[in-house]
């Protein structure tokens, strides 16, 4: 069932961390709902703007209402992930969304604060929670790079000011992290110090990790030995979910790490099996596995076995 983020992330404040997932395919659909339900966590389905356009983003849709109906006891959110403002409106007025995500982080402070609340009065005007992003992540993002050694970190004292202007309902924060498989390629970590300022300055409210693939080092190997080129690659360690969900953070985005499984599933299988043309053979084997990594991945962020609570306390 589709349900609010707000909800969602009333029920897990402080206490665990909800596992945001971003699909772009009917069997990563398939994978995140059966591994989601299989370890009874809620979960938010991300849909970026390049998922949106990858078929179309009718598909996708008609994809989650499938999966919703084959799968009655998930409990769930739909997202727009790293939206732009004509997106934003467009997930608004569609009716399908439980919340969007507005990232004028590129913009400055003051442009950033305007094209958020420009979102937000749109969104809460349907009932629609706004996440906005605040600080710049290393990596790459859609249409901005950022090397690492620029990458902005949150400020604090900014971000209640931020929160309070904009009125954003959730608040995406650089705290180290960045997009894709290549992260802290020197000594960097998560800067806990930075949230847990931000969270004594927005005490009760919900901050996002971004970037937070961990990029297991099994499958880089595994990818690597069946002719992938992913030397080097690395992620945030896992274990430090838990402490991160204490300090407010609500929200855990991860997309990088699906994308090895399939790649790994995939280069294995042709590997192994040169003479297969179906598609649906490493088809079945990846919706197996995705679904074993979003279950795993659920223990990490605390929300495995919180299904029962979060559906008692919705009322469902
Ligand atoms: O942060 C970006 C997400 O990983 C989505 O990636 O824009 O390539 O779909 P994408
Ligand atoms: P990863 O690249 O670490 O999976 O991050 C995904 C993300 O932040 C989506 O918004
Ligand atoms: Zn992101």
């Amino acid at each position: 069932m589709i349900v609010t983020t707000k909800d969602l992330f009333k029920t897990a404040y402080g206490k665990y961390a909800i596992g945001a997932y971003n699909i772009n395919n009917l069997e990563q659909c398939m994978g995140l709902f059966r591994g989601n339900v299989d370890s009874q966590a809620p979960f938010i389905i991300q849909i970026s703007k390049g998922a949106r356009s990858y078929t179309d983003k009718a598909m996708l849709e008609a994809l989650i209402r499938g999966a919703d109906e084959l799968f009655p006891q998930a409990v769930f959110a739909v997202h727009l992930d790293h939206g732009d403002e004509e997106t934003c409106y467009d997930c608004i007025d569609s009716g399908f969304y439980s919340s969007v995500m507005i990232d004028a982080s590129h913009e400055d402070f003051e442009g950033n604060i305007a094209a958020t609340k420009r979102v937000v009065d749109a969104a809460h005007a349907k009932g629609i929670a706004v996440e906005a992003e605040l600080g710049q992540l290393g990596g790459v993002e859609e249409h901005v790079v950022v090397s690492e050694e620029e990458a902005k970190l949150t400020n604090p004292a900014q971000a209640k000011e931020f929160v309070e202007r904009s009125g954003c309902d959730s608040l995406a924060c650089a705290i180290g992290t960045s997009h894709g498989a290549f992260k802290f390629s020197g000594t960097q970590g998560l800067h806990f110090d930075v949230l847990e300022d931000i969270q004594k300055r927005l005490p009760g409210f919900p901050l996002v990790m971004h970037g937070s693939s961990s990029v297991p080092q099994d499958e880089v190997e595994r990818i690597n030995k069946a002719g992938g080129k992913l030397e080097g690659a690395k992620g945030v360690d896992a274990d430090q979910f838990k402490h991160a969900a204490e300090l407010g953070v609500t929200k855990v985005n991860i997309d990088t790490d699906g994308r090895l499984v399939w790649t790994r599933v995939h280069r294995e299988h042709f590997l192994e099996h040169p003479d297969n043309f179906d598609l649906r053979k490493p088809g079945i084997v990846f919706m197996d596995e995705y679904a074993k990594f979003i279950a795993g991945k659920n223990e990490k962020l605390g929300s495995a076995g919180q299904l029962p609570k979060v559906r008692q306390v919705l009322g469902l």
